[in-house]
């Protein structure tokens, strides 16, 4: 499955705005203000949060969004990682495969390891790992991250209940800039 990757921009955000207020989606967004005002707010371009949020195609079809950033940068979020031992320099990640009947067929687990791969690590050269938190009862996802490659770490609480850390590491010797990533003109 070659899955390729572009920034996100405000011209996606209407389908964007549909995969969020998916009921498969919503239920892992609680909390979150899916609105089209809130998703103009927290995904537009007016957003100076330095979270990159990218989409993922699969033969010209977008199939899902993703996201990363410095883990550092989100403290509330990253607070219990560190206790954990997840490094200084790790990166964190967030995703949706966007169409229901896409899911289940081996689409999130590939996009997320092409990912890590071409953007985590291909793209951000001081980056060492890629974590993510999904819900313990989401386990589509956290199955998803152990097939992309990611290891179980621990447990993180959340108000909304238990997560499992999960972790990937830089490969030792990886290449930088991948080929599946049209990364625009905004990276210098
Ligand atoms: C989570 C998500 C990205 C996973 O992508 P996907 O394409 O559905 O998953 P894959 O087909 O790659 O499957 C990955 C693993 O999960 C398992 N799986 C898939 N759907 C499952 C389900 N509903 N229940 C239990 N396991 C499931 C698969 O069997 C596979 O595991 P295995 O190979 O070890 O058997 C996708 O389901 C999704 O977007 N869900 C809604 C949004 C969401 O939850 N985002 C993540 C928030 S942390």
């Amino acid at each position: 499955m070659d899955v390729t990757f572009r920034r996100l921009t405000d011209d996606d955000l209407s389908m964007l705005h549909r995969w969020l207020n998916e009921p498969g989606v919503m239920r892992w967004w609680e909390g979150d203000d899916v609105s089209w005002e809130g998703v103009v707010r927290d995904y537009g371009s007016g957003n100076g949060d330095p979270t990159e949020h990218w989409l993922a195609s699969i033969d010209g079809d977008d199939v899902g969004w993703i996201q990363c950033y410095l883990a550092a940068d989100s403290p509330e979020e990253s607070a219990q990682w560190w206790a954990l031992g997840v490094q200084a320099t790790a990166a964190g990640i967030d995703y949706l495969v966007g169409e229901p009947a896409r899911r289940g067929r081996g689409v999130g687990s590939a996009m997320i390891r092409a990912f890590v791969e071409d953007v985590v690590f291909g793209l951000h050269p001081g980056w060492s790992q890629a974590c993510a938190a999904p819900y313990a009862a989401n386990v589509a996802s956290w199955r998803a991250l152990e097939r992309a490659g990611f290891r179980f770490v621990g447990i993180v609480e959340d108000e909304d209940g238990p997560c499992r850390l999960m972790v990937a590491d830089r490969p030792a010797g990886g290449r930088n800039l991948a080929a599946g990533v049209d990364s625009g003109d905004r990276r210098s």
